[in-house]
């Protein structure tokens, strides 16, 4: 079984650093065209283009505000009109501030916020992207969710209901595409320390996790390769922890 994705086109959304900057690299090293979409950060999404086509790979940075329908229009248009074909690969990454918030602190608008990145974003990417995958009878779309569903997170409650929520809509797009052979499926990653948590002790999580380690970006680029390349052909709807068996009491 092939886990080589030549000649496909991935577009993964806010991958300009993070997860999605090795989740980019991983799929570009297996042979895809790689979109390197990002908000603000334009050389940060450079450098990883360069550091792709420096082994050898293919990439393209484009800048889109997944929240934006407008936006994401435009997106999928220049990344059809430069890979001159249509996205069979999409991964809804991106994200934006994911503030702690005790009940008493949040309002509506925190929940909206969430919802923008893990609800809004993955339907108007999917909207765009559904046309050429239709046609195709293929296409592969990978929503990045989190453990915080399961663990049931205290005072992240704007978040963990808008992870819950992909997690809906992940189940319910896999029946609906299933006719066309479009897979829809959840990765939930762990505490993955990225640029963000820099300054964070681990100590305490790493000493609950079974696997005794925390995990890395690549163990989450592996999983997607996973459900992207033609390994994950009658995988769909599914919803995969990747975080060394730390919710395993759940
Ligand atoms: N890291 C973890 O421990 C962890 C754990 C569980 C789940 N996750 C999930 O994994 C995904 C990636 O998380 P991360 O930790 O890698 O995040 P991150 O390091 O904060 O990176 C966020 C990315 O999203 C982009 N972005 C922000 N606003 C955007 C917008 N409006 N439109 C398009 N892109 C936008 C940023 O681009 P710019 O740089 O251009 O602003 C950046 O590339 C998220 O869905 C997160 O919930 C992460």
């Amino acid at each position: 079984m092939s886990h080589r994705l030549n000649g496909k086109v991935a577009l993964v959304t806010g991958a300009s650093r993070g997860l999605g900057k090795h989740i980019s690299k991983t799929l570009a090293d297996a042979g895809a065209t790689v979109i390197v979409n990002y908000a603000n950060n334009y050389k940060n999404a450079q450098d990883m283009v360069d550091f792709i086509a420096s082994d050898g790979g293919r990439a393209i940075a484009i800048q889109g505000d997944v929240r934006d329908e407008e936006s994401v229009e435009k997106l999928i248009k220049q990344a059809e009109e430069k890979t001159q074909g249509s996205i069979d690969i999409l991964v809804n990454n991106a994200t934006g501030p994911q503030p702690v918030l005790s009940i008493e602190e949040l309002t509506w608008q925190d929940y909206l916020a969430q919802l923008e990145f893990f609800v809004k974003a993955p339907l108007l990417l999917t909207k765009a992207v559904l046309p050429g995958m239709k046609e195709k009878k293929n296409g592969r779309i990978i929503n990045i969710g989190s453990e915080v569903v399961q663990l049931g997170t205290p005072n992240h409650s704007n978040y963990v209901m808008a992870k819950a929520a992909q997690l809906g809509l992940t189940r319910s797009w896999a029946n609906e595409l299933g006719s066309f052979s479009i897979t829809v499926n959840m990765i939930n990653p762990g505490f993955i320390p990225v640029e963000r948590h820099e300054a964070e002790d681990t100590s305490e999580y790493r000493s609950g996790v079974p696997l005794g380690r925390m995990g890395v970006p690549q163990d989450i680029g592996n999983a997607v390769l996973f459900l992207a390349s033609d390994a994950g052909n009658f995988i769909t709807g599914q919803s995969l922890s990747v975080n060394g068996g730390n919710t395993l009491g759940i």
